[in-house]
């Protein structure tokens, strides 16, 4: 099993090229179930997650082709697609659900396993779900796979007025791409607006989808006949980008992260300007500098644009040695604090209550061996580590290895005295 083996306290300075973003390339790979036509998808990610999606889609009959320099990966999903999910390939990734509004959209059924929990969280579907019976899917569960069937009578599902009870992500993805081809109009309310959501119809649109309102809480879509294949390229991934924003403001120094969008990480480079750092937008892409001891701030995670879920293990291992005692607050998920117990053993200062974390910044961490429990954890124990005097051995990365392209291997080239020991 791998593990990361850093030794703290050194600057970061120099370019980090921001990779394409996770979370936007898994529903564009499912998106070209939507036609029998190629699709190209350029500045795709190396990392597991894609490569079980592709796994996933494969195993379907899609055929599926990466070629070369620009992360380009073409997928093609011409007759016969068998429309299932297996268990053993979703259980790794819960984003295998993004198969199911498509396949249910092109072939009429669909069997896909159900996702169950993982570390941060129980992540039902049930709002997946509900909007598909809405647009006329009849979905039992046996044997935890979800059978989808159009209802007795209709050839295609039928566009519906849909009201999420919550924000969700892939909800509004799923949905999103099976009203591409319905019946008649969806409206998706109280729909997600992070910005793989705006990413993924820009895609769907290329394809000859008509969609309106997407990056706000109403989309709507008129559904058409077929889509045609397309080119497009993945957005870059705000979260990388975040992550290595934090890594800069913990260890000091001046980084430049290329292909970074500021406009889509404005409440996390807020933070970072109270704290005390310097971020600008600059030419494709965003610099930090940073030096000496930031002040705590406190945030709550919510939906896009506030502050992403998806960075707070990250700002959180920032707090802990900043002055000042600050409160953080998950609100998305249940159980997203399963770093704190690691970051304690660095010698951090967290007491949790419930939702909150109350961090009490401590001048200096030293290094320890630490266990990964999810992706975004794992990266937000790197930081700390980053900045922990002396080694701190990171153990169970293949967390970390689901969502970061070459960690290591882009902060060794700004500076971290990181590895990869087995
Ligand atoms: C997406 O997950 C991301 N994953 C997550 O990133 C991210 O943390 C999350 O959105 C929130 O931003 C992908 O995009 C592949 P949700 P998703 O549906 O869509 C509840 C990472 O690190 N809910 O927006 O699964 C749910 O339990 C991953 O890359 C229901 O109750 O999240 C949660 O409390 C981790 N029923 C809340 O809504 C549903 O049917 C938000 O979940 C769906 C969601």
């Amino acid at each position: 099993m791998d593990k990361l083996l850093i030794r703290g306290g050194r600057e970061l300075r120099g370019t980090v090229q921001i990779s394409g973003a996770k979370n936007a390339a898994l529903p564009q790979m499912c998106a070209a179930l939507l036609t029998t036509e190629r699709v190209t998808l350029l500045n795709v990610p190396r990392l597991r997650d894609i490569a079980t999606m592709r796994q996933l889609l494969d195993n379907m009959g899609v055929k599926t082709q990466t070629h070369g320099e620009r992360g380009g990966l073409t997928l093609c999903a011409a007759n016969p697609i068998s429309p299932e999910a297996p268990y053993e390939l979703v259980k790794t990734m819960r984003a295998s659900v993004l198969a199911l509004g498509p396949l249910l959209a092109r072939f009429g059924e669909a069997t896909v396993s159900l996702p169950g929990g993982c570390a941060i969280g129980s992540r039902p579907v049930d709002q997946h779900i509900k909007g598909l019976q809405a647009m006329g899917a009849d979905i039992t569960v046996e044997h935890g796979y979800m059978i989808a069937r159009l209802a007795a009578g209709q050839t295609r599902l039928r566009g519906a007025r849909i009201t999420t009870d919550m924000v969700t992500v892939t909800g509004t993805e799923n949905l999103m791409m099976a009203a591409t081809l319905a019946q008649g109009e969806t409206i998706l309310e109280n729909a997600a607006q992070e910005p793989e959501i705006p990413d993924l119809a820009d895609m769907l649109i290329k394809m000859g989808a008509r969609i309106e309102g997407h990056g706000t809480s109403r989309i709507r879509i008129q559904g058409v006949e077929k889509l045609h294949g397309c080119e497009h390229q993945v957005v870059a991934d705000r979260i990388e980008a975040g992550t290595f924003l934090c890594a800069t403001a913990a260890t000091g120094g001046d980084v430049y992260l290329k292909h970074g969008r500021a406009d889509h990480l404005e409440a996390v480079i807020e933070k970072l300007r109270d704290a005390g750092a310097t971020v600008t937008a600059v030419q494709d892409g965003i610099r930090i500098q940073s030096s000496g001891r930031l002040q705590a701030q406190s945030f709550r995670t919510t939906e896009y644009p506030g502050f992403p879920t998806d960075m707070q293990a990250q700002f959180m291992a920032l707090n802990c040695v900043s002055s000042g005692t600050a409160k953080v607050t998950e609100t998305i998920f249940e159980n997203r604090f399963m770093h704190v117990n690691e970051l304690v053993r660095l010698g951090a200062k967290i007491q949790i209550d419930g939702k909150v974390s109350v961090v009490e910044g401590v001048e200096k961490l030293s290094g320890a061996t630490l266990m990964a429990t999810d992706l975004r954890a794992s990266a937000g124990l790197v930081i700390a580590g980053l900045m922990a005097s002396g080694d701190t051995l990171v153990d169970r990365i293949y967390h970390l290895d689901r969502g970061y392209d070459q960690m290591e291997a882009k902060l060794q080239a700004i500076g971290a005295d990181i590895e990869r020991v087995k």
